[in-house]
């Protein structure tokens, strides 16, 4: 049997990593400016976090959601400390994807309607619901094409008040930040207005967080930055650094009915201990504050990059604390391969031409010197090669 072959693959094999660096095969070190897609959030190989999940192997690992597991407890009281979404409730999946379908069904249950309202360039994960909210045709199969969702530009506040006076809607969803279409953040008035919309409408408010939750962009969930609190906040990838798990955190408005949702292996022991350990070390190190501190450092840096090549090598820089878009203009495309084959450097991509940063919130400053300095360089070898 061979692997289904669906991912365009780097041509790197890493076998060791810690903290913001990953080692493959031959020995090669990289710097890791990507964590695995915004995943590792506490750094590689973090002692701590292997201490706790070590210690939950040896104990029990996985028992199902039909027992007691006080371990879930656990993490819903210092997630909700942490969040500021203290008196709200924790159903814990399996990814990003999970923690969506499961708001967008909490949503229609609690509303009885089934139309969703969502936004150009989304993402929101591949299940039937998830993937119909996401705006990428070229992933929506016909057997997901049924649902009822409408699409609008993000910011587009009139737009919104138009569509929810229709009363058919039971959620909006947004990203904190969207992130896989290349690090665009909702505008502060915007979601002010819609979180009074939504309100005023009877509509839940759905925002993703499952790129931009756990600190990452200075702020615990990136819809903080603008004051609002969200009906469902979903979050996943920096939530278990890099063990899988997603939490679908929802308000006391919504009634739990036994049986209206479920997983066989989401809030299992082991997911749980590895979330404990993220959220204790966020804590205990302040990474919400150093994001937005190192964040703010490495947009200087690289707006002194920019400044250095007045011949529009850089068209934008977007984003907060270590959640960073870089768009390259038409001929710098080449950077971004050349970090990677050249540089030794990891970055997430968007569309062509946009460099996704998301490196541990752990990284060094030493780390982030050394990010702007081998990017400068990646920018001067394609120079050279014009
Ligand atoms: C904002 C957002 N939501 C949801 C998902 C889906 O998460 P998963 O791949 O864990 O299902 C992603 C994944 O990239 C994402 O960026």
């Amino acid at each position: 049997m061979n692997t289904f072959d669906v991912y365009k693959l780097w041509p790197i094999e890493p076998v060791r990593a810690k903290g913001c660096r990953v080692w493959d095969k031959d020995g090669v070190e990289y710097l890791d400016f990507y964590g695995g897609h915004a995943v590792i959030s506490v750094g590689h190989s973090n002692p701590k976090y292997n201490g706790k999940l070590i210690n939950q192997l040896e104990k029990l690992s996985f028992y199902s959601n039909s027992v007691l597991n006080s371990l879930q407890q656990e993490l819903a009281q210092r997630l909700g400390r942490v969040s500021g979404y203290e008196d709200y409730s924790l159903f814990l999946s399996n990814s990003g994807a999970e923690a969506n379908e499961n708001a967008l069904k909490l949503a229609s249950f609690h509303t009885g309607k089934s139309k969703v309202l969502a936004f150009r360039g989304a993402f929101h994960g591949r299940t039937s619901g998830a993937v119909a909210v996401t705006d990428i045709p070229k992933i929506m199969s016909p057997f997901n094409s049924f649902h009822k969702v409408e699409f609008l530009q993000l910011n587009d506040i009139e737009g919104v008040k138009r569509e929810l006076s229709t009363g058919e809607y039971a959620a909006v969803i947004v990203e904190g930040i969207q992130g896989v279409a290349g690090i665009y953040a909702p505008e502060i008035s915007f979601l002010k207005m819609l979180s009074q919309e939504t309100k005023r409408e009877g509509v839940v408010l759905i925002l993703d967080e499952v790129q931009s939750g756990y600190g990452r962009t200075g702020k615990f969930f990136a819809h903080q930055h603008s004051g609002i609190k969200a009906d469902i906040i979903t979050t996943a990838k920096g939530m278990g650094n890099g063990f899988p798990i997603g939490g679908t955190i929802i308000s006391p408005m919504f009634e739990a009915v036994q049986g209206m949702m479920g997983t066989t292996f989401g809030g299992n022991h082991l997911a749980c201990a590895a979330a404990i350990a993220v959220l204790e070390i966020i804590e205990n190190e302040g990474l919400v504050e150093s994001s937005a501190l190192k964040g703010a450092y490495l947009k200087r840096g690289l707006k002194r990059v920019l400044d250095n090549h007045p011949d529009g090598v850089i068209s934008e820089i977007r984003g907060e604390g270590l959640m960073i878009g870089v768009e390259m203009s038409a001929n710098y495309i080449a950077v971004r391969d050349n970090l990677l084959f050249d540089q030794r450097v990891f970055t997430g991509g968007a569309k062509s031409n946009i460099i996704r940063l998301l490196p541990p919130l752990t990284v060094t400053m030493e780390e982030l010197d050394l990010f702007l300095f081998r990017f400068e360089k990646a920018i001067n070898k394609i120079k050279e090669s014009h």
